[in-house]
């Protein structure tokens, strides 16, 4: 969700933003700019839609220091009036920003009465407009910005290009920011991740929220928000596996992060005993256990929890990372809380996270992104080490984070060895999964449903939430209406939706479960249902379609739901939609 970048160097800036903004494009935008300054002035090219072919894109050559920014509009309808950077009313700096400033209504009030005149109906405006006024008092853009910042509400990171000397301001809270440093100090990045800049350079220095960093006579300096001191950063090296963007020949990145499970879930658990042994013990003497997620993640922590209380027979319980109100005062000293996420950004877990450690529990993470602000705050920190997923749609990340979670509660009852060879096991099955013959079962399936407009699906047990993410994936890339339900609903309500060829998806897994499921799946099939099974357990009669996936015993949920993945994918595919950026959705959603 909107995406930052800075850069100050040799190169041609406006190419080096452009190429650094396609590579942010996944975060998800409907706008976009960018600033550059040349012969002493700023220009801005703004565009609504696509940044298109980088090679195309010369509005602004011959500039060296320059920052652009992706827009997802939440102030101010998507125009390119609304577009950042937004200069100052004497043209003499620009902002761009990435959060919502909460306060925003009071403080254009105020500064209007106070005379400044608003353009746009952005609220990055008032940002502006709130370090002219500190500029009124105060000369130096840093200490303006820097003073104008502390009056802000809410997550925002901005960054400031300066028209009179090469010079960029970028402060962070909540937001994502990270720097890079090329290796013979000539070149400067600044961006809301690594990926973005990882062609140029691997050495990165990651900030923290209320950390201001300025780039100026070639020379990075970070300063603490609070009181303007400055502080000593640390150069880090970051591994090539971690920032490798490429569709290695394949049409999507979706399909190819689809395909990659087979050994991403691998990767995720590529930890020791020891390195999980400190968890595991936390965990054998928390009050209570907790895990937490948003979306595909907030389903992982479903899972995980499930795993927790059926493998490890602990009583955790899986919270929403939006929806933790009531839980406000009963988390507290003694208690885990786990946390679950891609991106590591998502503001409604930072969120629950920042209340869990002020109450004093302790927190735990499973995420993808390097060095992101979940990870910085957690006590253990695990990296399901996945490389980038770019797709919006989250896939590989979600299996992973359930294949960690399995071995977590494996290791709790000490049975870490036997769950490392399950999911050996099951990477191997899925290295013969991903064939042709799977791929066209599925393709003529889609032809038969791709023009109804209400599908269901049903699990129960530990399928229970591969129905609610299998069901998530095909509406995000589809924008068909797609429902997951625990299959034990059926009879109290949900079996009124079902009528003659109404798609229903069933979760079949050959576990303890499995009668249930299979009546429930006759149930819908009597009422004329298109009734498709999914799973491990062989066919019955009455499926008008049976998409089987390997034997995984109770990694069942990583094997069953790559099937809901590839019906995502290739329906997407007819229906012509875009598979990798949907719409309206956007892939790290760091406002709430
Ligand atoms: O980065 P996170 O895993 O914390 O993101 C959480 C959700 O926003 C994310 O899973 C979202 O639901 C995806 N679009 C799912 O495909």
């Amino acid at each position: 969700m909107c995406g930052i970048f800075g850069y100050i160097g040799d190169k041609d800036a406006e190419k080096v933003i452009t190429e650094g903004l396609k590579r942010l494009e996944y975060r998800g935008y409907d706008s976009w700019g960018i600033a550059v300054k040349k012969d002493d002035k700023i220009h801005i090219h703004k565009k609504i839609g696509e940044i298109g072919d980088v090679e195309e894109i010369k509005q602004l050559p011959g500039a060296f220091v320059g920052i652009g920014h992706t827009r997802w509009a939440t102030h101010g309808g998507v125009t390119k009036n609304n577009a950042h950077p937004h200069f100052s009313t004497d043209m003499s700096f620009v902002v761009a920003q990435n959060g919502i400033v909460e306060n925003f209504q009071e403080l254009k009030s105020m500064l209007e009465e106070k005379g400044f005149k608003f353009e746009t109906q952005t609220d990055t405006e008032v940002i502006v407009r709130l370090i002219e006024l500190k500029l009124r008092d105060i000369k130096e853009l840093r200490e303006a910005a820097r003073l104008a910042f502390l009056d802000l509400k809410g997550r925002n990171t901005i960054i400031i290009l300066e028209q009179n000397t090469d010079h960029i301001i970028a402060i962070r809270n909540g937001s994502p920011l990270v720097a890079g440093i090329s290796a013979d100090r000539k070149e400067y990045f600044l961006a809301s991740d690594i990926l973005s800049f990882a062609h140029h350079t691997d050495q990165v220095v990651f900030m923290n929220d209320y950390q201001m960093v300025e780039i100026k006579d070639r020379k990075l300096s970070l300063f603490e928000v609070e009181n303007g001191n400055e502080i000593e950063y640390k150069i880090q090296k970051v591994e090539p596996g971690e920032v490798n963007i490429d569709k290695e020949g394949h049409e999507h990145f979706m399909i190819k992060e689809i395909i990659e499970q087979q050994y991403t879930i691998k990767e995720a658990t590529n930890y020791t005993k020891d390195e999980l042994a400190e968890l595991v013990e936390a965990l054998k003497s928390a009050k209570n256990v907790y895990t937490v997620g948003a979306g595909t993640a907030g389903y992982a922590a479903g899972q995980i929890a499930y795993y927790l209380r059926k493998i490890a027979k602990l009583n955790a319980v899986e919270l929403k990372s939006y929806e933790m109100e009531s839980y406000k005062d009963l988390i507290g000293e003694g208690d885990i809380m786990i946390a679950i996420s891609q991106s590591g950004e998502t503001a409604d877990t930072i969120e629950a996270l920042e209340f869990t450690k002020k109450n004093g529990a302790k927190i735990a993470s499973i995420v993808n992104m390097m060095g992101s602000t979940t990870t910085r705050m957690s006590d253990y920190k695990f990296y399901s080490r996945s490389g980038p997923e770019i797709c919006v749609a989250s896939t590989k990340a979600f299996t992973a984070q359930v294949s960690w979670g399995y071995l977590l509660a494996n290791a709790v009852v000490d049975k870490f060895e036997e769950a490392k060879a399950n999911i050996a096991k099951v990477s191997e099955s899925l290295q013969n999964y991903f064939t042709e013959e799977l791929f066209e079962q599925i393709k003529s399936l889609v032809d038969r449903i791709k023009d109804q407009e209400h599908f269901f699906v049903l699990g129960r047990g530990m399928n229970y939430y591969v129905s609610l993410e299998g069901a998530l994936k095909v509406k995000e890339i589809t924008y068909k209406h797609f429902e997951g339900f625990a299959a034990g609903e059926l009879k109290h309500g949900v079996i009124a939706l079902v009528d003659k060829g109404t798609p229903v998806f069933c979760i079949v897994s050959d576990d303890e479960v499995k009668n249930d499921m299979v009546s429930a799946a006759a149930e819908v099939n009597a009422r004329g249902a298109f009734t498709v099974g999914i799973g491990d357990n062989p066919k019955q009669a009455f499926f008008e379609d049976f998409i089987e996936a390997p034997q995984a015993g109770d990694l069942s949920p990583i094997t069953n739901v790559i099937p809901f993945q590839l019906i995502s994918y290739f329906l997407g595919v007819v229906l012509g939609n875009n598979i990798d950026k949907p719409r309206n959705l956007a892939k790290s959603v760091t406002v709430k």
